[in-house]
Order: structure tokens, then C-alpha cells, then sequence
């Protein structure tokens, strides 16, 4: 069997919820568990026999961190990586469609197609096994899980068949309670699929054809889940496969945090040589943590549980870390305490401060949680209790508190500040 992957990037319009850190680095590259985000994607789908290649489709500027990250994935998982950059936002179907014809080089059976803001333990080889099961002409699986009725209403919705698991309807981000199944954006489809992409296509040039092209939007815009999942509901091509394992949107940087806990939790299984150990004459570690092999860490520090320590990090005598994100080249003095935060590249942070955020995880105990309100502001204009995220190249002082805050890069903070955003 010859299989492909599709990953989604997006580009430098999208991934706004996730400021200030996509300011730096774009979103799908932001390292969790130590490993950009679209790297757990990669070694997932490479664990699948028959993968040939992974295609990224995004439109980002070809830039240096993505080209890094190709050149690194192709070495490490022995797998063809390229990037394909639309020319304008094509949409989650548009792109797939506008590429077809490299998509379909060399007959794939099937191919995955993943949203690059998703994290989870993907259960891709189960989804073939379904996805194959299924009548000939299936068009697409859908990964599914189970949300609360509420978190619902901000995902697709899909009601199914419960014998034979067919999508019988589907409704993108309902106004109403529709069904708690929602979709994960990880689908598995079969090269027919593009049946009806290329029916939309043309719908959609007929339509732009026929107004005022100076007003119309981009004719070449395809939207996989409102233009071609709600009206591929029972017509017998489209399934849902349901997984318990952990799966969430990485949206916020505070889901970056979630994330983080969750594929370290992972490494148990897939990579326990990636979790520090405790050991004479090194830090004290507890629970999960990774440490980059080039940072270097006090041994009387105390990390985790949940911590990442990013590349030529420093961490003095006595800092404690807990649920937090230390990005490269990032300081910690002396005795500092960083609690459900993230800390910027190449932050500084003085003695004796105190770095804390507010984990807002309403399902700490199951897999799946969307983990904390999106909005920044509730709707009386107060900021959200959130992580606290220190930007890029910011300097803190010795011995402040920044409590549930978000700093901007490159700022020179000169005392404490709670629930506030320093631009
Ligand atoms: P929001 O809640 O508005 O973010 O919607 P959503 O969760 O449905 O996400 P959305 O459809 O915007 O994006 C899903 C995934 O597809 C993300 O990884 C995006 O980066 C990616 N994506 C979205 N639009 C495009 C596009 O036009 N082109 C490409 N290549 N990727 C896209």
C-alpha cells in the first residue's frame, strides 16, 4: 500500500490566538515536549508502513526555521518532506485541491490529511484498518472524539450512524447542541475525494463568473468541513473513527501547556529515554520533564512535574519550575519559581521573581479537555485568568511577581504586574 500525508500549516494570518509567540516562529514550529508541534505529526505518520511522503501545505514565505525543520525531519524519520506553499489562503480543501496533481503523483492509496493545530496520540494505523473495512468509493474517515455538550458547540459536530459509524450529518461550530461527537482534523481519504472537490471548484468559478469580480472572494477557497463534509452527510462516503486517547486543539498558548504535559506523558511509551532521570549531582526531577541535552541546569534546582527545558537554556541555584514551557536560550536566575508559564526565547529572569499563570483545565482528568476559554477578555472587558506567556528577548527583574500576564517581546519590565498584558 502507498500512502501520503497532508499537513495543514496555515500561515502568517492564522495562529493569532497563539500571539505573542507566533510573533517569532510560526505556530505549527513551536516546540512542545521539545519537538516543534508538526514533528509529533510527522513521527506518527512515519510509524505507518507504506508512508512515502509528507506534503506541507501552508502559505508561509518559504522561510530558514521551516526549511530547518524539513531538512531534520527528512534525516531523522528517512521520509521525503516538502513544503508547497499556496498563494493566497485556499481554505482546509482548497489547497488540497489546487495541488491534486502532486498529492496524486505516483498513485497513493490513501492519503492523511492533518490539521496542524491539533496534538494528540493519533491512531492512524486504526484509521486505515476502518477506513479500508469501509464500502469501496468511502471518501473520508474523520478522527472523532467525545467532547461535553458545551465545548461542542466550538468544533464540528457530527451525528453518526452507530452500527456502521457513517457521518449522517455534520455541522461546523452549530449555534445549538447538535451531538457531542466532534471532529479532530485528522481525516483519512481516499484519492476519490477529489470527486468533489473538483465539483465545488467549479461551482464556485460558475458563481464568480456570474457576480462582480471586484467584490467576490477568492473563487479557489474550499472549506473541507462547511462546502464538502455537510454535503457528504449520508450520502454513504463519509465515516467517523472514534478515539479515547488524549487529543486537543493547540490554539492558545495556554494549550501549548496542555500539549506539553500530554506528549511528555507520551515519551513513557514511545521515547522514555527523552525523560530526565534523577541522578547524583543533577537537578531533582519530578514527575516529567525534558531537558535539552545542551542546557545546563543547577543541580539544586527543581523541575516538573510537565517542564520542558529548550536548547542552551541556564537555570541557576534553587529555581523551581512546574507546568511551564522554557523556550531556548531562555535565563532563569538565582532562585526564580516559574509556574504554569512560558517563558520566550531568549528571556532573561532575575533572582527570587516569580512567574505564575493559572492552568484553566475544566477535565484535568480526561483525555480529551479543551483547555481554557479562548477569549482573552470575559465579556466585561477583564482579562481571562490564563498562563502567563513572557515573550521573546524580555528582560524581568530580580525579585517581582508577574502573575497571570502576557509580555510582548523585547520588553524591559521594571515591577510585579497581575491579570495584565504589557504591550
Ligand atoms: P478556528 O476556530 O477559527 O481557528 O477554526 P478551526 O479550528 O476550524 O481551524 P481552521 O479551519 O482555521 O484551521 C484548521 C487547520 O488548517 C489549521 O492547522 C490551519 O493552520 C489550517 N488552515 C486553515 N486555513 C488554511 C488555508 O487556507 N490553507 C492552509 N494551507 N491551511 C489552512
Amino acid at each position: 500500500m502507498m500512502l501520503k500525508t497532508i499537513i495543514l500549516i496555515g500561515g502568517p494570518m492564522k495562529g493569532t490566538r497563539f500571539r505573542p509567540l507566533s510573533l517569532e516562529t510560526p505556530k505549527p514550529l513551536f516546540p512542545v515536549a521539545g519537538f516543534p508541534i508538526i514533528h509529533h505529526h510527522v513521527e506518527a505518520c512515519a510509524q505507518v508502513e507504506g508512508m512515502k511522503e509528507v506534503i506541507l501545505i501552508g502559505f508561509y514565505q518559504p522561510n530558514d526555521a521551516l526549511n530547518r525543520f524539513i531538512t531534520q525531519a527528512q534525516q531523522q524519520f528517512k521520509i521525503q518532506i516538502r513544503y508547497l506553499q499556496e498563494y493566497t489562503a485556499l481554505g482546509t480543501a482548497g489547497g488540497i485541491y489546487h495541488f491534486r496533481d502532486q498529492i496524486l503523483a505516483g498513485n497513493p492509496d490513501y492519503f492523511f490529511l492533518m490539521n496542524a493545530d491539533v496534538c494528540g496520540d493519533f491512531p492512524l494505523k486504526e484509521m486505515l484498518q476502518f477506513h479500508t473495512k469501509k464500502p469501496m468509493g468511502t471518501y473520508c474517515t474523520i478522527l472523532g472524539t467525545e467532547a461535553t455538550r458545551q465545548q461542542s458547540l466550538t468544533y464540528g459536530c457530527i451525528v453518526e450512524n452507530k452500527d456502521t459509524h457513517e457521518v449522517m450529518h455534520y455541522v461546523e461550530k452549530p449555534e445549538t447542541f447538535i451531538s457531542t461527537i466532534i471532529n479532530c482534523g485528522i481525516y483519512l481519504c481516499s484519492p476519490a475525494l477529489f470527486g468533489p472537490l473538483e465539483v465545488e471548484f467549479k461551482k464556485n468559478l460558475e458563481q464568480n463568473y456570474n457576480c462582480d469580480y471586484t467584490t467576490a472572494p477568492a473563487k479557489e477557497v474550499i472549506r473541507m468541513e462547511q462546502d464538502i463534509f455537510v454535503p457528504l452527510a449520508s450520502t454513504g462516503k463519509l465515516y467517523v473513527y472514534h478515539t479515547n486517547k488524549f487529543w486537543s486543539q493547540i490554539k492558545s498558548a495556554g494549550a501549548a501547556i496542555y500539549a506539553n504535559r500530554h506528549y511528555l506523558d507520551l515519551y513513557h511509551k514511545s521515547h522514555p529515554e527523552r525523560l530526565a532521570k534523577n541522578s547524583v549531582g543533577k537537578p531533582q526531577i519530578r514527575g516529567d520533564v525534558f531537558i535539552h541535552p545542551s542546557a545546563q541546569v543547577h543541580e539544586t534546582a527543581v523541575l516538573g512535574p510537565n517542564v520542558t527545558i529548550g536548547k542552551n537554556c541556564v537555570l541557576g541555584e534553587g529555581v523551581r519550575v512546574r507546568d511551564s514551557v522554557i523556550l531556548e536560550g531562555a535565563v532563569l536566575q538565582d532562585h526564580c519559581c516559574v509556574l504554569d508559564s512560558i517563558i520566550g526565547w531568549n528571556s532573561q529572569i532575575g533572582v527570587w521573581t516569580r512567574i505564575e499563570g493559572t492552568p484553566n483545565d475544566p477535565n484535568p482528568n480526561k483525555p480529551f479537555a479543551k483547555i481554557e476559554t479562548t477569549q482573552t477578555f470575559t465579556n466585561d472587558g477583564k482579562l481571562n485568568p490564563s498562563i502567563t506567556v513572557i515573550g521573546s528577548d524580555v528582560q524581568v527583574p530580580s525579585e517581582v511577581i508577574i502573575l497571570n500576564s502576557i509580555v510582548l517581546p523585547n520588553k524591559e519590565l521594571s515591577g510585579c504586574y497581575k491579570n495584565q498584558i504589557i504591550l
